[in-house]
């Protein structure tokens, strides 16, 4: 196979938006795969400062499609990610107001809460990158799986988090787990590079192009390629310098004080209440 040749999504699209280090390794398989699926409406759990969905976006845009894309978030932390500043919200918020108008909607919910919003079986890509415990995962998971449409494919970050790799806390990373509790039952693609990515093909009606994307994935060379290519985003990221937001202890306060004189007001709130 010549990777080149296949990949046209993956050669011909770079990455506008680059935010964080930890996912933006996949942006060219999630060119690639958005641009043969051609999805009508993709979700994505997990948004955050928005590197993967800003791929999402950009894709569907270059695909010329009228697909619209989904980033549901409480941008309010979780146990892995601890907590972090309203400006990453604001931030994401208003360059995809801007640059995505009539493609990116976000919806600031709890994952459970926002599911009820979607008819069943309209969307055709779904991504899962929440909280990473086993059970938020497979909650995720079956949560969202009657909304999932016959050409649908599911998107797990991080099946690559080990102890070995990020230390203690990964313990209670479990996307690896329930990963495997479902790639029996469905063609899958399993990433290893950048915290690994695992893809689950679950829709009966797969268009030819993602079958095919499917085929070549058993060549020798269709994940050399693809870890080739995140490698050379996560030194374009590398090479920008951007410093990374500083993230608390999840529970504890937002990571920019509260001011003085917001305090004073709670507290004569609290008393006159
Ligand atoms: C790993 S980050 C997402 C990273 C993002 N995909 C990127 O490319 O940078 C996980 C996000 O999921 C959000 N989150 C976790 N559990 C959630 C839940 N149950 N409901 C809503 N948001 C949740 C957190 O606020 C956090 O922003």
């Amino acid at each position: 196979m010549n990777p080149q040749s296949h990949f046209s999504w993956a050669e011909s699209l770079s990455p506008k938006l680059l935010k964080s280090p930890w996912w933006i390794g996949h942006i060219p398989f999630a060119f690639e795969l958005v641009g043969r699926l051609g999805p009508r409406s993709i979700v994505e759990l997990g948004t955050y400062s928005g590197s993967s969905f800003a791929a999402f976006c950009q894709a569907v845009r270059a695909s010329g499609g009228n697909g619209h894309c989904y980033g549901v978030d409480l941008w309010a932390g979780d146990i892995h990610m601890g907590s972090f500043d309203e400006a990453l919200y604001q931030e994401i918020s208003s360059y995809v107001t801007s640059e995505y108008p009539g493609i990116a909607t976000l919806i600031r919910k709890d994952f459970n809460e926002a599911a009820s919003s979607f008819a069943d079986g309209s969307i055709d890509l779904l991504h899962i990158d929440g909280t990473h415990t086993f059970e938020a995962v497979a909650n995720d998971f079956h949560t969202w799986f009657p909304k999932l449409s016959d050409r649908s494919v599911v998107l797990f970050h991080d099946t690559n988090v080990t102890v070995e790799n990020v230390g203690e806390p990964a313990k209670k990373f479990g996307v690896k787990r329930f990963f495997d509790s479902v790639t029996p039952n469905y063609p899958h693609i399993e990433f290893k590079h950048c915290y690994g990515l695992g893809v689950l093909f679950v829709g009966k009606e797969l268009p030819a192009a993602v079958r095919e994307l499917i085929d070549l994935s058993k060549a020798p060379d269709f994940d050399p390629y693809f870890a080739a290519k995140g490698a050379a985003v996560s030194k374009q990221f590398a090479d920008m310098g951007v410093e990374l937001p500083k993230h608390g202890a999840y529970g504890d306060e937002p990571v920019t004080p509260t001011p003085l004189w917001r305090r004073a007001v709670n507290r004569i709130r609290a008393l006159i209440q």
